[in-house]
């Protein structure tokens, strides 16, 4: 495969086109934004903690009955990727309080939820991602009623297999956001990417954040953060 001309530039990831209609190519940046990209920075080596990371993290959902979009890792900050429609959901799963949920509903972050929750925000940055219920979501024709149905069962599996695998790394899955696309054919896949940017991740014994939340709170050391989820899940 031939990596060909830039279809879009994300906040963090480029995507290419390639030869083939059907993969398009993923590029990791080392650029980070918070808060809809008013805060703007770097975190160094970014990039390929997040291609890497996330696509171990895919390979084992992929094994464990979770459709990816993954195809392959071609360097250290691109990946093929089946190409998809985006569904224009941001679905966020909970185990523990943390973030918007503790300013919205006023539970001291570190809680631990009696179960865990699924929340859907509207993909969409001029409104701010806002919160949305699945009424709005079929209102709106972002997805189907079969659609969501099937995106909420993968994203409580994920939730499953991701806590018990992070465990053995000394890892506590605190909450995180996954986004599904469509293939050609309508197969709803899970797509984008699984990583400290997107998850909140604990350490289990002392609970210092290995997230991108160092960033979002100015509270630095964030490039050790992301280097540390590297050496436990890639042991390099
Ligand atoms: P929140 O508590 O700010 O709503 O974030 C919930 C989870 O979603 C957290 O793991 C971080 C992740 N997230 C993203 O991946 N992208 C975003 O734009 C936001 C706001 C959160
Ligand atoms: N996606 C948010 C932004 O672009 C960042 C975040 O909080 O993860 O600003």
């Amino acid at each position: 495969m031939k990596k060909l001309e830039q279809l879009y530039e994300g906040k963090a990831k480029k995507v290419y086109a390639t030869d083939d209609p059907n993969v398009v190519l993923v590029d990791y940046k080392d650029d980070a934004t918070a808060g809809d990209g008013a805060k703007k920075g770097t975190i160094r080596g970014k990039g390929v903690v997040n291609n890497k990371v996330t696509n171990s993290l895919m390979r084992m959902l992929e094994e464990k009955g979770i459709p990816t979009h993954y195809v392959e890792e071609i360097s250290d900050r691109e990946t093929y990727v089946k190409k998809v429609e985006i569904v224009p959901l941001e679905v966020i799963i909970r185990n523990v309080a943390a973030g918007s949920f503790t300013k919205r509903l006023g539970v001291p972050e570190g809680t631990v939820l009696k179960c865990p929750t699924l929340e859907f925000s509207y993909k969409n940055d001029d409104l701010h991602d806002p919160l949305i219920n699945h009424y709005h979501a079929l209102a709106l024709g972002l997805a189907t009623q079969e659609e969501i149905d099937i995106i909420s069962d993968y994203a409580f599996k994920v939730n499953e297999i991701l806590s018990q695998y992070l465990a053995q790394f000394n890892i506590r899955l605190i909450d995180f956001k996954l986004e599904f696309g469509r293939l050609a054919d309508g197969t709803i896949v899970l797509a984008d990417e699984i990583s400290p940017d997107t998850c909140r991740f604990w350490d289990a014994t002392t609970g210092a954040h290995l997230d991108k939340d160092l960033f979002r709170r100015d509270l630095g050391g964030e490039e050790d953060a992301y280097k540390e989820v590297f050496r436990r899940l890639l042991g390099e």
